[in-house]
């Protein structure tokens, strides 16, 4: 009924030579739900196209159940697929659109009773008789999903089922199919460019950077124990703040990491993980602190493990239930490539081209053919601002270094000075390539396993 999908060291080039996908090896479990994440153009969908037969592979081996599948049919691999588009047939109604695919598999028998059944299990009973143009975006959709489960595929292959709808209606159909892939027990892969929808659906989430993978875990491990800085950036709202610092760690006095014009002490004695910096001592690294990793609070009020920056109001971005406001702490901000997926409020592509340098672009496109450095470390004055879900200022950069999280009651304007109390349990610390030092990159084995 279900399946397990494995990729060895699949990687695919196109006629022109450029490999899209690199070397990527996945292991999926029968029944699991497994969330493709990357940013527009990373190789998502190729990947599920050539899970499903669509697309060659160019090297590497799927394995189906433990059996190498390179070379099966399509129709061979009994698995279903979803598109964006819906693809619906415009001149059928929803009972012909759903029975097709069971009519080309089995001629001479009734699809009927499959039909009524997916559409049951759907709630669409009453959209039977209808045709597509008589549809809704979200109705169209779930016709989509039940020409899909009609045909009991061993797998689902969903390539962002959901990015033509609108917010509301996304958060509905996500609910739906997280519940009715579960009900279903089948193997599912779904592919979008949305984290809060990778977070949302999947029991994993593999992150992919221009065709190479990132990271693959679970949505809380991901989150917490980020492989590198494009993964801490890609993941999580607001973003991840990531700030240019450089380590200090005197033989005769307390280790530091000064950000520009003020720096983070690091309480004695050090953590586990913050010795792992001392080798760092006199290099940059990139500090990463999410918003929940630092509050505005008087000074005399810091618990143990907060130490004190104080902030520049430049912004206040007020958003109902809470506040986004923007700092100015004096550091500079790192600049992470790639992320190019659309977020809410993310400063539009063709802003970004502006100031940025030559040099800049080159690393920047240097980064996105061959997924090389996950961060660039601009020179000093040069450097830009990360995108984030910010307003930018008049001149197009983006006000302040630090976004902190906050409640509507605290009254914040442009302008003032704020003391900030930052939680150094929560410290990401990240070294000149993107790899995360801090927390410890590896927590040691479980004995018992
Ligand atoms: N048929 C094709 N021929 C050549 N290049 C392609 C083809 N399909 C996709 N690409 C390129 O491969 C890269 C990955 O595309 P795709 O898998 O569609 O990414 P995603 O789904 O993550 O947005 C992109 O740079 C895209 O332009
Ligand atoms: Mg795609």
């Amino acid at each position: 009924m279900t399946r397990a999908i494995s990729l060895h060291d699949v990687s695919k080039t196109y006629a022109r030579g450029v490999r899209v996908v690199d070397r990527l090896s996945l292991d999926i479990a029968p029944g699991e739900f497994l969330v493709l994440l990357g940013p527009s153009g990373c190789g998502k969908s190729t990947v599920l196209r050539m899970i499903a037969g669509l697309e060659e592979i160019t090297d590497g081996r799927l394995l189906l159940d433990g059996e190498y599948g390179n070379d099966l049919l399509p129709s061979e691999r009994s698995m279903a697929m979803v598109f964006q588009n819906f693809a619906l047939y415009p001149n059928m109604t929803t009972r012909g659109n759903i029975g097709f695919p069971l009519r080309v598999e089995a001629p001479q028998a009734d699809p009927g009773p499959r039909v009524d059944a997916t559409a049951r299990m759907l709630g669409i009973e009453d959209l039977l008789d209808r045709f597509p143009a008589q549809l809704s975006g979200g109705e169209r959709q779930r016709v989509a999903m039940g020409r899909a489960i009609a045909r009991h595929p061993t797998a689902f292959l969903m390539d962002e089922p959901l990015s033509n709808l609108d917010a509301k209606l996304r958060n509905h159909l996500r609910a739906e199919i997280t519940k009715l892939t579960r009900e279903l027990g089948v193997t599912t892969i779904y592919v979008t460019h949305d984290q809060s929808e990778a977070m949302s659906l999947g029991d994993r989430v593999a992150v992919l950077r221009g065709g190479v993978l990132q990271q693959v875990d679970t949505p809380r491990a991901v989150y917490a124990l980020p492989r590198n800085v494009f993964v801490a950036a890609f993941i999580g709202t607001p973003r991840i703040n990531l700030l240019r610092g450089l380590v200090r760690a005197p033989l005769d006095g307390a280790m530091t990491i000064s950000l520009g014009k003020q720096f983070l002490r690091l309480p004695e004695p050090l953590s586990l993980d913050h010795q792992l910096l001392r080798v760092q001592q006199g290099r940059e690294v990139i500090v990463g602190l999410r918003s929940e990793a630092v509050r505005i609070a008087k000074p005399a009020s810091a618990r143990p493990g907060e130490v004190l920056l104080t902030g520049l109001v430049e912004h206040v971005e007020f958003q109902g239930h809470e506040v986004l406001v923007h700092f100015n702490t004096g550091s500079q901000p790192a600049v992470v490539p790639d992320l190019e997926a659309p977020r809410p409020g993310a400063r539009p592509a063709g802003r970004r081209r502006r100031d940025g340098t030559v040099l800049n672009r080159l690393k920047e496109r240097a980064g996105a053919l061959r997924a090389g450095p996950v961060a660039v470390m601009d020179e000093p004055g040069v450097a830009r601002p990360a995108a984030g879900p910010a307003v930018a200022a008049p001149d197009g950069r983006l006000p302040g270094d630090l976004i902190v999280r906050t409640t509507p009651d605290i009254d914040l304007r442009h302008g003032m000075q704020v003391p900030l109390l930052v939680d150094l349990a929560h410290l990401f610390v990240f070294d000149q390539h993107g790899d995360r030092i801090c927390p410890a990159p590896a927590r040691l084995p479980d004995l018992e396993e």
